[in-house]
């Protein structure tokens, strides 16, 4: 029914344009000057009636033959990239739309029922379009935020220091998020339901596999507008029981060649009780998990033991906060702390999990795992995991330590020797995909995955998928491609399981593990 009524919608369009021009042409005016509702005289005879010298209404026929061509040549073929132009010239139709019965009502104060015609027939091919279309519109929207982030946006960005950049993009999440209208544009623009990614997991519904990292998002700013642009989750944090305001030394940096950022962030947040207190009392509409490390201060945190009691104190404050969370991820892996004490050591692990476990622990934990283990390190720290019944999956994984890994630019790599930070992005991909297809093998029915590492794309999001992962997380993915990240994951992950012959996720996790 909508696409006869768009149809015959445009065909009015054209009809009118054309009688509007023939009347141009024959220099005549069309029969409603000078009555009480209207004057089309005056309105096009008027210096708006012209673009650039050329009549409105010879513009109007170009606009409404692209329309009824390119909804004719769809019709006809099948081929959806005519909707591409039909979207585009509709959607700068509805602009001017706008301009001209503005400048009707307010400027010109005179009516033209033939303009307002056309006024009419464009709103109402607008408000047809939004469901009809809704895929190419959201393809249409990423594609041109794709090129304009890779060829401006980036290009500024990526000449600036990186650490103030973040901060400015955490900023203005923050700002948009709180701001019904943006959140409305970025949903209506950016966001799509896809019925065969959605999935319910210990009871949490995931409206999408795609989620963001843990060390985008520290301080819990992001959680109003993600989801608006097309995650379907995210970790906060990592946060700590106790602050840390950061180091003195680079924290920060960029290697394109590498596709790559260097990591020394060391958990870079405000603290918990901080952060609780500003996300009690919001109801949150996604699933939010909260990663939680150890203080990064020597003052509270040197030992073992007070490395225990610290993120044990953490767990317990978010355990028994109103915060509306949903799961929790445990960081055993960060490369990045002055006084490191690490859990994927099975004796500290076992203290640790034992310790964690004294809390009763509603919500599942995730544990954040680092990359830089073999398969036997893996399996041995899993075994020991599976025995904690609040351990319901894993993450896989953190950042790159090994900096002879294949995929670093070595002349790129040369500017951070000397520091001792981590790498994320194409150098964590393949030791992420290994553990995350040995974990599965071993542990498919115990431990869900969220594969993290190294996404640039819906095919290496899959990849990831089929070797095990039920859902996937990225940071620098987003970093070097733009915010429409997660949509176009999204859009490509459904493309490539429609592709394969699946109708749902779940069909192709761990197919090829
Ligand atoms: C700037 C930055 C900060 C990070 N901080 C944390 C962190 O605090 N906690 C954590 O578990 N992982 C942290 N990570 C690691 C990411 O969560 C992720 O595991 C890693 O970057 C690989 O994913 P990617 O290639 O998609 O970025 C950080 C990564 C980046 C890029």
């Amino acid at each position: 029914m909508r696409k006869p009524a768009l149809m015959l919608l445009s065909l009015i369009g054209l009809f009118d344009s054309f009688y509007l021009s023939y009347k141009h042409f024959k220099n005549i005016i069309p029969p409603c000057t000078g009555n009480i509702f209207s004057d089309c005289g005056q309105v096009l005879t008027s210096e708006y009636a012209y673009f650039f010298g050329i009549p409105l209404a010879y513009i109007g026929i170009i606009y409404y033959a692209i329309l009824t061509v390119s909804l004719v040549t769809y019709l006809k073929t099948k081929d959806h990239r005519p909707i591409y132009l039909f979207i585009l010239a509709n959607s700068v139709g509805i602009f001017f739309s706008v301009y001209f019965v503005f400048l009707q009502l307010v400027v010109i104060k005179a009516i033209c029922t033939y303009c307002m015609l056309s006024a009419l027939v464009t709103f109402s091919i607008f408000g047809l379009w939004q469901k009809l279309f809704n895929l190419e519109k959201n393809n249409l929207v990423i594609a041109s935020s794709s090129i304009i982030y890779q060829n401006f946006i980036k290009r500024i960005f990526f000449l600036l220091n990186p650490e103030i950049i973040h901060d400015v993009m955490v900023l203005s999440g923050a700002v948009f998020g709180r701001i019904r209208v943006v959140r409305f544009l970025f949903r209506y623009l950016f966001l799509i339901r896809h019925k065969s990614l959605h999935q319910e997991i210990f009871g949490i519904n995931f409206k999408n596999p795609v989620g963001l990292a843990a060390g985008f998002d520290y301080n819990g700013n992001l959680w109003r507008i993600l989801p608006c642009i097309g995650f379907g989750f995210q970790a906060v944090g990592t946060v700590s029981n106790h602050p840390f305001k950061g180091y003195n030394r680079i924290m920060l940096g960029r290697l394109p060649k590498s596709k790559s950022l260097y990591v020394n962030k060391g958990f870079k947040n405000i603290g918990s009780e901080k952060i609780i207190k500003k996300l009690e009392g919001s109801s949150i509409a996604y699933p939010l998990g909260i990663s939680i490390g150890q203080t990064n201060d020597k003052k509270f945190v040197s030992g073992l033991e007070e490395a225990i009691e610290d993120i044990y104190h953490c767990f317990s404050s978010f355990q028994n906060s109103k915060v509306d969370f949903t799961h929790f991820e445990l960081n055993i892996s960060c490369p990045n702390l002055e006084n490191s004490v690490d859990f994927y050591t099975p004796v500290r692990f076992i203290k640790l999990a034992d310790k964690l476990k004294e809390l009763k622990l509603t919500k599942p934990v995730f544990i954040k795992m680092p990359i830089n283990l073999t398969a036997n390190q893996l399996v041995s720290l899993l075994d020991i995991a599976k025995e904690y019944y609040f351990i319901k999956g894993v993450v896989i994984g953190n950042l790159q330590k090994n900096r002879k890994n294949k995929s670093f630019d070595r002349e790129e790599l040369k500017r951070f020797a000397g520091e001792p930070g981590s790498f994320s992005g194409l150098p964590t991909q393949k030791d992420s995909n290994d553990l995350i297809k040995t974990c599965f093998h071993r542990y498919k029915a115990r431990f869900v995955i969220i594969g993290c590492g190294g996404v640039f794309g819906a095919i290496d999001a899959y990849k990831k998928i089929k070797l095990g992962a039920t859902l996937v997380q990225f940071i620098t993915g987003m970093i070097y491609n733009g915010p429409q990240f997660a949509a176009e994951v999204n859009n490509g992950l459904t493309e490539l399981l429609k592709k394969d012959g699946y109708s749902h996720i779940s069909e192709a996790i761990g197919v090829e593990a």
